[in-house]
């Protein structure tokens, strides 16, 4: 298939959302609403992209793409058909097709952004992508013939009462063929009930001028539209249950599937095993056999074969645990580097550290890791042993297999295979508690 360019509408103000920051920045499975739609087209095979963006507005540059991606800012926001003649200077001279994308609109598949892009390579001029839906209110109707040809899109607030009962909705991804689109999009005007320049005017007017147009239909889900929190709410569900069925398509064990929040980008191998109220940021690998128990937060971490995470334990950017390494309750790591084997199983918090393997960090031992101004590196050496309840201040390096006692403060390195502790020595005095208890007794005789 010849290649095609993409442009992705992403000012609209969103003001049903009630936010300070663009509707299509917000997060959903962790990336912002118009970079899925940034992904899927990617992945569909486009050469390059426009976007068309708020001006003065923050964050979008954050939206790297792996092809050509130029932005575009829509100074006034006069409608959707403006919107994509704001990218006039991307789109004069393109030949091959160009889908136009709503940013609004994140869980559309790179399967039918191709789908639409080879109707217009190979039979059409124009094509749509409408859908069944099962409440209509806020789309476009699909206008068609007794034989079923696309005849015209008609908003809602411009729609008859007959137009409205139409189940048939815009889901407002289009294709073009390139050499078409800019004499289409000037000659649509702005006389409708909200003043706006509609693209989806073009189907008329490409209609009159005698062009094929194609129309597909696709199942409601992949084109669900965001404009409000709520829907927002349902967008997410729906893209968790995917997330879910492919990490136990791809040989996952989850306890309670609908419990589990995953990111876009998690990756999960065989035999991961992931109990309930486990929630992922972004950018977490699971190896294979690895175990994530309940109630654990995990992002941007690397978690190797066969080791074991939480319950209860929360893993910060920059973690790695190694092999078989292990995890356990209320313990949190942060820019952790944790090798084969090495083991910190309560209570713990573990910063800008490297643990070799086979250590064993005991009940509360902290990383002093800042100190009001800087972080510094914590290094503990393989088949090291911490003692409970031990405070490493950073920066520090204790050697291969040495011995912490309980309760240490340790601000000096420690060398290999010896012992620190700088706890003060135990003292008894003998019969002390009794001669108190006596100095307490109630006197009954007042
Ligand atoms: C649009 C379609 C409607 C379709 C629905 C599908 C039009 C006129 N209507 O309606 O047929 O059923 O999407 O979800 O196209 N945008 C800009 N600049 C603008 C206006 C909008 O960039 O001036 C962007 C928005 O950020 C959004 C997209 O275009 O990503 C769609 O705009 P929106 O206002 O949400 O259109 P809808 O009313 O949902
Ligand atoms: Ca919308």
């Amino acid at each position: 298939m010849a290649q095609f360019h993409a442009v992705v509408l992403a000012a609209g103000q969103g003001v049903r959302m009630k936010s300070s920051i663009p509707k299509v920045l917000h997060p959903l499975a962790g990336l912002p609403l118009v970079a899925h739609v940034l992904k899927a087209a990617t992945a569909a095979g486009a050469a390059s992209c426009s976007v068309v963006i708020p001006p003065n507005a923050k964050g979008f540059e954050a939206l790297a793409t792996p092809i050509e991606t130029r932005f575009f800012e829509q100074r006034e926001r006069l409608g959707t058909a403006h919107a994509v003649l704001t990218a006039r200077e991307a789109l004069s001279g393109v030949e091959g097709p160009v889908l136009v994308l709503y940013g609004d609109t994140p869980l559309v598949s790179p399967d039918s952004i191709r789908t639409l892009a080879s109707a217009v390579e190979n039979r059409a001029d124009m094509a749509v992508i409408g859908f069944h839906a099962k409440d209509p209110k806020g789309y476009g109707r699909l206008i068609t013939s007794d034989a079923g040809e696309l005849l015209a899109i008609r908003e809602e607030k411009d729609a008859t009462p007959e137009e409205r009962v139409l189940s048939l909705c815009n889901s407002g991804i289009m294709a073009f063929r390139g050499h078409l689109l800019l004499p289409l999009l000037d000659r649509i005007g702005n006389k409708n009930k909200a003043g706006e320049y509609y693209l989806t005017d073009a189907v008329e007017i490409a209609r009159a001028q005698g062009r094929r147009i194609a129309c597909e239909v696709i199942g409601e889900d992949e084109v669900r539209g965001v404009n409000t929190r709520a829907q927002l709410a349902e967008v997410e569900a729906l893209l968790q249950t995917r997330l879910r069925s492919q990490a136990m398509h791809g040989g996952a064990t989850l306890l309670s599937p609908e419990t589990v929040t995953f990111s876009h980008d998690t990756v999960t191998g065989q035999d991961v095993l992931i109990e309930p109220s486990v929630f992922f940021g972004p950018r977490v690998v699971i190896e294979d056999g690895a175990t994530i128990k309940a109630f654990s937060y995990i992002e941007d971490a690397h978690i190797e074969r066969g080791a074991v995470v939480g319950p209860f334990a929360r893993l910060r950017p920059g973690t790695r645990v190694g092999p078989k390494a292990k995890i356990g309750n209320f313990v949190e790591l942060k820019a952790a580097d944790i090798d084969e084997g090495a083991k910190v199983n309560h209570l713990s918090y573990i910063g800008d550290t490297h643990i070799g393997a086979g250590a064993n960090i005991g009940a509360g031992t902290i990383t002093c890791n800042y100190d009001g101004f800087r972080k510094h590196k914590t290094d503990i050496g393989a088949g090291a042993f911490i003692g409970s309840n031990s405070a490493l201040v950073a920066p520090v390096r204790i050697g291969e297999g040495a011995y912490i006692g309980s309760g240490s403060v340790i601000s000096k390195d420690v060398p290999a295979d010896s012992l620190a502790l700088t706890r003060a020595p135990q003292v008894h005095r003998e019969g002390w508690a009794g001669r108190l208890r006596a100095r307490h007794k109630p006197d009954h005789s007042k």
